[in-house]
């Protein structure tokens, strides 16, 4: 940093370090027990991650929803899912089903902070009208799907495409493609190949956020076969499609490295969800998997990271943190570390948004010397669902968990689903004690009905800010994809947004 007060030219890059170049690495479907270091007993070897998480510092308490539409829509809008009506389900196809265009979304403050914007991977917040698609929702360019996942060499689901890029610039208006010419080609190539373009061709002068949502490690199970180190279980898949992403991620690095921009980075890194029911999979020895709310449902890995000492505190590296960090968090967090609020207001005219469930943990987790020591959140509402009629509620070192956590209910048009006190099943309650019980094997809610009281007390506080579930819209005659437009793309054109010069290659 001597260097600073030598050369203008590195003084640019000085200050740079106050508003760090973002890579927010947001793993899919990745368990507890997907990862190396969560455990030492864990089958699975993960060295990069390792090696940044041990130099950096952990979020032991990392907390999500319990699948991928609902923790993607949080991580945007900073609110937790039941505002968002995203309290049962993903985002199908063919409906009309978005994330809120009234949100304020994290990208979009970003780039008003000076950010160039990217996205590389999986969106799943809603394509039905094109002010729905991430290009009109902060990013400067997307490239990827639009659902849950695609076909990793197909990037089809079912036989329609779901593979698309997009940007948006102030001069050239809205563009679009569907990617149908790099079929055959395996999807983490195409991610890496993208992103070292991105990275070729952006000025160091100005801050990057490049959000990677990657497709690793969600189904379809399967890696090219220089990947496998062993081929005799469902483990080694995994194995395979660890190495691939880890593959994918250090040659992010080095394209950061290579452009000069990683000794300026803050690397974020973080799961979607706890690891589905299968063989594929491993929570540890977390309870549960994902679309559950026990821990292997909803507690992930996640590290922070950087090498500059401006950016993170020399006193923070190696270390972690036990305070409740909720995945909403991450959007005050990244708009903090981006410069705040005030430039975005200044240009808009606009207010941060109210009552957002966000809170910012740029210092607990980089800035020592400006931390408080006390953590910054003590209570994590994690989730409410009117159909299967359960709740999840954290404060303090404690765990409650409402109704039947083995219903299997799932949402139909047809039904009324109160947004009230009526919405979950008060009669079965459980309390866990996750200091002494970190993986919920006993229940405690009898010996402390002061406890259960309070929590439930403070859960119902937020049953009627629940807004109606969108997981009833129906399906759309003539939505996209069909047999005539065979390809995900925006169909209802009634917000006025037409990309300008969309062009289709089928
Ligand atoms: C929870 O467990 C911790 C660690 O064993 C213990 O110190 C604490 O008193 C327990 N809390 C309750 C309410 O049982």
């Amino acid at each position: 940093m001597l260097k600073c007060l030598i050369s203008i030219t590195v003084i640019i890059s000085c200050t740079l370090a106050k508003h760090p170049h973002i890579l927010f690495i947001l793993m899919d479907d990745q368990g507890y027990g997907d990862i190396g270091y969560t455990y030492p007993t864990n089958d699975v070897h993960t060295p990069l991650l390792d090696q940044l998480a041990s130099k950096g510092r952990k979020l032991n308490r990392h907390y999500t929803s319990w699948l991928c539409t609902p923790t993607r829509a949080s991580i945007m809008s900073g609110r937790y899912p039941i505002e968002l009506g995203i309290q049962h389900d993903v985002f199908d196809s063919n409906t009309e089903e978005c994330l809120n265009e009234k949100e304020l979304l994290m990208p979009e403050v970003v780039r008003h902070n000076g950010y160039a914007t990217h996205l590389v991977g999986k969106w799943h917040l809603g394509y039905s009208r094109w002010s729905c698609m991430p290009c009109m929702r902060g990013f400067d360019t997307a490239f990827g799907y639009t659902s849950g996942t695609t076909g990793w060499i197909t990037h089809k689901v079912g036989s329609y495409y779901d593979f698309y890029e997009c940007a948006t610039s102030s001069e050239g208006g809205l563009t679009w493609d569907v990617l149908t010419k790099d079929k055959g080609i395996y999807s983490n190539f195409l991610y890496n190949k993208r992103i070292k373009k991105i990275i070729n061709n952006h000025d160091p002068k100005t801050p990057l956020f490049l959000y990677l949502p990657m497709q690793s490690v969600h189904s379809s199970y399967y890696a090219p076969e220089n990947y496998y180190t062993c081929t005799d279980h469902k483990r080694c898949t995994m194995q395979a499609m660890l190495n691939s992403a880890e593959d994918l991620i250090r040659d992010v690095i080095s394209y950061f490295e290579e452009a000069g921009l990683w000794e300026d980075t803050v690397l974020l890194y973080a799961s979607d969800n706890g690891g589905p029911h299968s063989a594929y999979h491993s929570n540890g020895h977390l309870r549960g998997y994902k679309s559950t709310l026990w821990e292997g449902g909803v507690r992930t890995p996640s590290f922070i990271y950087s090498s500059n000492h401006k950016i993170m505190s020399d006193k923070l590296r190696g270390t972690e943190t036990n305070c409740y960090f909720h995945v909403a968090d991450w959007y005050q967090t990244i708009i903090s570390l981006s410069g705040g609020w005030q430039k975005y207001e200044r240009a808009t005219g606009n207010e941060m948004p109210a009552s957002l469930d966000s809170r910012d943990q740029s210092y607990h987790l980089l800035n020592e010397e400006r931390d408080t020591g006390i953590c910054p959140r003590k209570q994590i509402m994690l989730h409410i669902d009117p159909v299967k009629r359960v709740a999840g509620y954290y404060k303090d070192g404690m765990k409650l968990l409402v109704g039947d956590q083995d219903n299997g209910n799932s949402c139909s048009g047809t039904e009324f689903y109160p947004l009230n006190i009526d919405s979950i099943d008060l009669d079965i309650i459980q309390l866990f004690n996750l200091t002494a019980d970190p993986n919920e094997a006993d229940d405690i809610s009898a010996g402390n009905p002061d406890i259960v009281a309070d929590m439930v007390f403070d859960l119902t506080e937020y049953l009627e800010k629940q807004r109606p579930l969108q997981c009833q819209l129906p399906t759309v005659d003539g939505s996209y994809p069909n047999s005539v437009v065979p390809y995900y793309t925006p169909w209802d054109f009634s917000e006025g947004y037409l990309p300008s010069s969309a062009f289709q290659k089928l």
